[in-house]
């Protein structure tokens, strides 16, 4: 693997997705050459921290994070980091920072290349774009930026946003990050679709009933309260997780694997999307919020939430493509907290056919990313000793010797920043859609909070979320698969 020159600055180089995810992921590249002598990571946050510090934290994150590893690389990579304390409205610091960058980039040869990570507050987005653009801090290299999810609050605040950002990046540049286009399972659905005449060929409305997704958590909103009560579920999953997946199974085939090519099919479905009208949210859509148990709080009593909050931990909903392969077919999708397990699952559900038998099961297809990664088909076949027909499983479950070869979606995503590969990242013009999208549902609900009125259905802890989700599908013989 290439050793690529780089100066890498991490806004946020204090923070817990730096420790988690960033470190070790770098770690992971350094190891396999990715990344090697010519490279220095900046990181900047507030806190007074010194170089030594972040060193070892640095050191800490990769033992946290891996069983065995040699002393000597974990040494000789942390050696590679120096840390600034930075405030990121102070202009001075950015001149500050753009000289270390600079003797950095000296020192270790790194060609003018620098990439930039928005790891921090995403209210801080706009600021630091902002000075980078007017302190110059882009190099005589290339010149990439990270920018985590969320990517604005809404339509109107993302193209502030995106305009702040694209005066000192170009769109190719940009590398708007959504750790789920990472995971194993999301990367699988293209080969999936396109490599199996099985399943290509009835990959189309005359065949297919419905889709469903889910994104079921276990754990409530956590220490997050502050963050999630201005979001809530819709912006925080469905904006971005629940809309690539949706994307990967519409999408008409692209030309070729390219990232401009996986874009354009993308951009071609999303033309198509069939934005609600505030009736449609009304009946397609249905949000809620989790009760309290013994040992566990309301939603409305967490920590840093407002007591009156109408913010949604749960919602589910509906959206259908007039164009593409799967023009017309309801997409069904839910996503809340403090469900009854983790759960990350697509289950593809096929019309039945007439048949001599009569009743027969329906042929499902289920995609599980996450906690296990596995594919089950769901047949039908005779039973054994008395007339009639039962259902059984064609299953292809990933062994636990191909899960441990499964890099961690931000050291995947990490790789493709480096190599410059933008196709599992999501473009502007997709954000934008996504956003029409989110904006039209949160209007309507924000239109019946104003009326008083707010539809936000109570669901009991650690169970399925709300009844009335029940409720969405367009016909009475469709119901959940996953219950
Ligand atoms: C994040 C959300 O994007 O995704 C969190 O902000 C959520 O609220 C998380 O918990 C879920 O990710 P995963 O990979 O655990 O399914």
């Amino acid at each position: 693997m290439k050793n690529i020159p780089v100066i890498m600055i991490i806004f946020g180089g204090s923070g817990d997705l730096a420790h988690r995810k960033l470190y070790p992921s770098l770690f992971n590249l350094y190891e396999q050459g990715l990344i090697h002598d010519n490279f220095a990571v900046i990181g900047t946050a507030r806190r007074p921290w010194s170089h030594e510090y972040l060193r070892e934290q640095v050191s800490d994150a990769i033992h946290e994070t891996h069983d065995q590893v040699d002393e000597n690389e974990v040494k000789a990579f942390a050696s590679h980091f120096y840390y600034q304390s930075h405030d990121v409205t102070n202009v001075e610091h950015y001149v500050t920072l753009k000289k270390l960058a600079q003797e950095l980039d000296d020192r270790y040869s790194a060609q003018g290349n620098c990439l930039f990570y928005m790891a921090m507050a995403p209210r801080f987005f706009g600021t630091i774009a902002t000075h980078i653009n007017d302190q110059h801090l882009t190099g005589s290299g290339f010149n990439r930026i990270v920018v985590e999810k969320p990517f604005g609050h809404d339509l109107v605040s993302a193209e502030q946003l995106n305009k702040e950002i694209t005066a000192s990046f170009d769109e190719n540049d940009i590398f708007r990050i959504d750790h789920y286009l990472g995971k194993e399972m999301i990367q699988n659905i293209m080969p999936m679709r396109f490599t199996n005449p099985l399943i290509k060929n009835i990959w189309s409305g005359e065949y297919i009933k419905n889709i469903q997704i889910t994104l079921a958590e276990r754990l409530g909103v956590e220490a997050r309260g502050g963050y999630y009560d201005t979001s809530g579920a819709l912006r925080d999953m469905v904006q971005n997780h629940i809309f690539q997946i949706i994307t990967l199974l519409a999408m008409p085939e692209p030309k070729d694997l390219s990232s401009d090519s996986v874009h354009q099919a993308k951009q071609e479905l999303l033309k198509s999307l069939i934005i609600p009208t505030p009736e449609e949210v009304k009946k397609n859509f249905v949000r809620g919020q989790y009760l309290g148990s013994d040992t566990t709080f309301a939603y409305k009593k967490e920590p840093n939430v407002d007591p009156d909050s109408t913010t949604e931990t749960y919602v589910a909903g509906k959206t259908k493509f007039t164009s593409g392969p799967i023009a017309g077919v309801p997409i069904y999708f839910r996503t809340g907290k403090e469900f009854k397990e983790k759960k990350t699952r697509i289950d593809i559900v096929l019309k039945h056919i007439n048949n001599p038998y009569g009743q027969a099961h329906s042929n499902n297809i289920t995609i599980e990313v996450d906690p296990e990664s596995k594919i089950y088909i769901t047949i039908n076949g005779k039973k054994i000793d008395e007339p009639g027909i039962r259902r059984e499983d064609l299953t292809y479950v990933f062994s636990k010797e191909e899960m441990a070869k499964v890099p961690d979606g931000y050291e995947r995503l990490l790789h493709d920043v480096f190599v410059n590969d933008s196709t599992n990242f999501t473009h502007w013009s997709e954000l934008k859609r996504y956003w029409e999208f989110i904006d039209a549902v949160e209007d309507a609900w924000q239109k019946e909070n104003e009326a008083g009125n707010p539809e936000i259905a109570q669901y009991l802890p650690y169970r399925m979320g709300p009844k009335e989700a029940d409720n969405i599908f367009e016909s009475p013989t469709e119901h959940w698969i996953y219950e």
